[in-house]
């Protein structure tokens, strides 16, 4: 099985940014676990700041990948553009939030990806990643 991890904007500076809403480790440590903890699953990872990159990794992987696990960020409230993309490919996508979004600003209340996403996975600090995993898994 392959799956691939989509974070979008911000999300490279894990462990860095707002500690007290996103942890403080690091993305890549956490991949790194999430690697060993899953040695049978082909686990691979993209980051990127720019809509546009997200979208044409999303067009490259989702007719053939078993699974797409997204966070996008902020573009999760505002993106019409990725939520075409992720209903355009056959790949199941999942969408995960590290903090509980609902908790949070009403505007991050709203999410334009969830339609089109199997399910969502939203406020288990960075749990939510494997917890994605797991539904691939099932
Ligand atoms: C986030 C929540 C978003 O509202 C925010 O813009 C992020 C991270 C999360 O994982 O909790 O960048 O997607």
């Amino acid at each position: 099985m392959a799956l691939l991890i989509i974070n979008g904007p911000n999300l490279n500076l894990l462990g860095k940014r707002e500690k007290s809403i996103y942890g403080d480790q690091s993305f890549d440590v956490y991949f790194a676990e999430l690697q060993q903890r899953y040695p049978g699953i082909t686990l691979q990872y993209f980051q990127s700041n720019s809509e546009s990159e997200i979208i044409n990794k999303i067009h490259e992987v989702g007719f053939e990948i078993d699974g797409i696990i997204i966070n996008a960020g902020a573009f999760t409230h505002t993106s019409v553009a990725i939520r075409d993309a992720i209903a355009g490919v056959t790949s199941p996508v999942v969408e995960v939030h590290i903090s509980n979004v609902h908790a949070r600003e009403e505007f991050r209340h709203k999410s334009f990806l969830s339609a089109v996403c199997k399910g969502v996975i939203v406020g288990f600090g960075l749990d939510s990643y494997r917890l994605a995993i797991e539904y691939f898994l099932k």
